[in-house]
């Protein structure tokens, strides 16, 4: 499905309503909501009305564990660009999660160790009955998470090698491309397919091309978004200028 709506706002706002709705519906049953989480600059209207809602309408986040889908490699925690600093000032730093029920890529581990630690991140996410709604952005790759052209349908989390156009549209936060570390921590198209609900966002006419492309294009490992229109639980969720090449 493929929504458009005239701003980002608009759509960032329903975007959110549906995520409280979700932690407000398993609250209710006393169960869990398990969310994946995505960074960029796409997701930050969603993160800001979370906030919102959680310090004026009382949202509580108490019943949230949330899977972020990937990390810079190598990458310290503390670093600026680090996901964990992303998540930590947009979202996590403003409401009353609990920190053990939050997970992100490590991205200290020794290449040695990285495997195992990808399997345990499945299986953790496995082991809580999956994603309940997973929420995406989309690179001018056609990425989706860090999962770059040439990508499985089947790929797990695991290390990859980013893309030199994804490395380039990273070079500002990092002060110059030569800055951007080379792989990353990524789950897989796989580990994003199991998920129960799929929300992939995308704003303004730059990303135009790439979601032409995604939504209408031949479905190909070359654009591993495309992969999404094998899935019947996506939703597109788009502003006009996003939506402004589709036919
Ligand atoms: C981020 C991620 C990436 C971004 C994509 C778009 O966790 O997995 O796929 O969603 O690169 O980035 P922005 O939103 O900055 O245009």
């Amino acid at each position: 499905a493929v929504s458009v709506y005239a701003t980002q706002a608009e759509a960032s706002v329903k975007v959110a309503g549906r995520i409280a709705a979700l932690i407000r519906d398993k609250q209710e049953k006393g169960k869990k909501a398990v969310l994946g989480l995505a960074t960029g600059v796409t997701p930050i209207g969603v993160y800001n009305e979370l906030v919102r809602l959680h310090k004026e309408e009382g949202l509580s986040f108490k019943n949230v564990i949330t899977f972020n889908l990937d990390e810079y490699y190598p990458m310290k925690p503390t670093a600026a660009q680090s996901y964990v600093t992303f998540m930590n000032e947009n979202l996590f730093n403003h409401i009353d999660i609990d920190r053990e029920n939050i997970n992100i890529p490590d991205g200290t581990l020794k290449q040695e160790d990285v495997a195992a630690f990808c399997l345990k991140y499945e299986q953790k996410i496995t082991g809580l009955g999956g994603l309940d709604l997973q929420i995406l952005g989309i690179g001018r790759t056609g990425h989706i998470g860090f999962n770059e052209p040439g990508s499985a349908p089947n790929s797990g989390t695991r290390l990859v090698t980013l893309d030199d156009l994804t490395r380039s549209d990273a070079s500002r936060d990092f002060g110059g491309k030569e800055n951007v570390p080379t792989k990353a921590i990524t789950m897989g198209v796989g580990t994003i397919f199991k998920a129960r609900e799929i929300i992939l966002m995308a704003w303004s006419q730059k990303k135009a091309p790439i979601i032409k492309k995604a939504i209408e294009g031949e479905i190909s490992g070359e654009v591993p978004a495309t992969y999404l229109q094998l899935s019947d639980h996506v939703e597109f969720i788009l502003d006009e200028g996003a939506a402004s090449e589709l036919t």
